[in-house]
C-alpha cells in the first residue's frame, strides 16, 4: 500500500498516489486563475505532462506550457521564461519536475514582479531583502522525481552562463505554497535518475546529519531520511513500479531538503562546480564524491554516526557507514572517480576556487582550506 496524508509541514503538501488530480483545487488554494506550467525539455512530450496540462484545461485554468529548461537551468532560461510569463498575464506557477524545471519555475515566480536584475538577489547575507514580496508570485510544486527537494525548498540553483558558476538565489517566499508529491508520477523514471536523484536526497540527509550548525529537528529529520533512502532506495532501483518504495523515496527527498536548512557541505560545495563546468549529473557526481568526503570529515562526524548506525541497520558504528556506502553506490554503478563520469580535463585550479566560493562550504563540519579542498579533488579524480 501506497501511504496518503496531508502534511502542513515544511508547507502544505498533498502526499499520495493519484493527487495529481488535484491540481486544480491546488491551484485555487494558492491564489491562481491562470497558471504556466513550467518544465525542462525532456519531459515537455511526457505523458505525465500532457496529463497534467489536461487536467489544468479541464479545471479552467488553461494549459500553458513553457519546457524551454535546460538540464542546469541557467540565467538565459530565467530571461525567455520571465518573457513568455509576462507577456501572457499569467498570476502564477505550476513548478514541475526534477529539480531543473522546480528551479526555474520558482525562478520565475520570485522574478516575476521583480524590477532588479536576477544576480542581485544571490543568496549571499541579506540580499534577499533587496526583493519586492509583493511581486512574488504564487508556485505550486508537483516534483516528477524524489531527490532534490526543491519542491520544499526556498532556494534555486541557477547558473550563471558567463562565468559557469552555480549560484544559489533564495527568498522566503520561494517556498511553494502547496505540493502535490505524487509518487505515481516517478514511476517512469529510468534507473539511472532514480539512482541519481535518490542518492543526492541521500546527500542532502548525510550532510545536514553532518552539518555542525544546532538544528535538532533537522538531525532528526535527516537521520530518518537516510533510514528512508536506505531501505527503499534499492527496492525502487530494482521495481520502478513499487509504489510504496517510491513513495518512501518521493517523503525521503522532501525531507533531506528540509533538513539541509541546517546546513550542506564538502560534497555539494566539490560537487556544485564540477557540475556546472563539466555538465554531471547532480545526485551522481555528490555520489562519487561521498566516501572521500566521509573520509575528510571523519574525526568530527564518527560519534554522530557510531549512534546513528544501529538506526540504520548498520554494524560497525561510523566505518561501517563508510563500508556501507561504497556498498551502496557500486550496486547502483556509481563510478569510484569522476573520469567515470567522463570528466577527463578537468581544471582543479578552478574547481577548488569555486568550491572555496561555494555555500555550502560554510556547513562542512571540517573547515575548507585551499590545501585540503585540492586533495579531495585529487582524491576523487
Ligand atoms: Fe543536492
Amino acid at each position: 500500500m501506497s501511504p496518503t496524508a496531508n502534511w502542513s509541514y515544511p508547507t502544505a503538501i498533498r502526499f499520495g498516489a493519484g493527487r495529481i488530480a488535484e491540481i486544480g483545487e491546488a491551484c485555487r488554494a494558492a491564489g491562481m486563475s491562470k497558471p504556466l506550467l513550467v518544465t525542462d525539455r525532456g519531459l515537455k512530450d511526457m505523458e505525465i505532462t500532457r496529463r497534467t496540462l489536461d487536467l489544468m484545461e479541464t479545471a479552467g485554468l488553461g494549459s500553458a506550457l513553457f519546457a524551454d529548461v535546460d538540464p542546469n537551468p541557467n540565467d538565459g532560461n530565467v530571461e525567455e521564461g520571465l518573457r513568455v510569463y509576462r507577456e501572457g498575464g499569467f498570476d502564477g506557477v505550476i513548478a514541475f519536475g526534477g529539480g531543473s524545471g522546480l528551479d526555474l519555475a520558482k525562478t520565475l515566480a520570485f522574478m516575476a514582479g521583480q524590477t532588479r536584475p536576477l544576480w542581485d538577489f544571490e543568496d549571499i547575507g541579506d540580499w534577499w531583502t533587496r526583493a519586492d514580496p509583493a511581486g512574488i508570485h504564487p508556485i505550486v510544486a508537483v516534483p516528477t522525481t524524489a531527490g532534490t527537494g526543491s519542491e520544499v525548498g526556498r532556494a534555486s540553483v541557477i547558473t550563471n552562463s558567463a562565468t559557469h558558476e552555480k549560484k544559489i538565489i533564495f527568498h522566503p517566499k520561494m517556498l511553494p505554497s502547496v505540493v502535490i508529491c505524487d509518487p505515481e508520477l516517478t514511476v517512469g523514471m529510468p534507473k539511472f535518475i532514480t539512482a541519481g536523484t535518490g542518492l543526492d536526497a541521500f546527500a542532502h540527509c548525510v550532510e545536514a546529519f553532518s552539518s555542525p550548525h544546532y538544528h535538532p529537528m533537522s538531525q532528526g529529520i535527516a537521520l530518518e531520511g537516510m533510514r528512508l533512502v536506505i531501505d527503499n532506495l534499492p527496492r525502487a532501483y530494482a521495481d520502478g513500479t513499487d509504489l510504496e518504495a517510491r513513495a518512501n523515496m518521493m517523503s525521503a527527498a522532501a525531507m533531506g531538503a528540509t533538513a539541509f536548512q541546517k546546513g550542506l557541505g564538502a560534497i555539494h560545495a566539490l560537487s556544485h562546480p564540477i557540475g556546472a563546468h563539466h555538465h554531471t549529473h547532480h545526485g551522481t557526481t555528490n555520489a562519487v564524491c561521498m566516501p572521500a568526503v566521509l573520509a575528510f570529515n571523519a574525526p568530527t562526524i564518527r560519534d554522530r554516526f557510531d549512534r546513528a548506525a544501529g538506526y540504520l541497520g548498520i554494524e560497525g558504528g561510523f566505518d561501517g557507514f563508510c563500508a556501507f556506502v561504497d556498498t551502496f553506490n557500486d550496486s547502483f554503478g556509481i563510478p569510484k572517480t569522476l573520469s567515470g563520469l567522463g570528466v577527463t580535463d578537468a581544471d582543479i585550479d578552478r574547481l577548488v576556487a569555486d568550491a572555496l566560493r561555494d555555500p555550502s562550504t560554510g556547513g562542512n563540519p571540517v573547515e575548507m582550506t585551499e590545501e585540503n579542498t585540492r586533495a579531495l579533488f585529487d582524491a576523487i579524480l
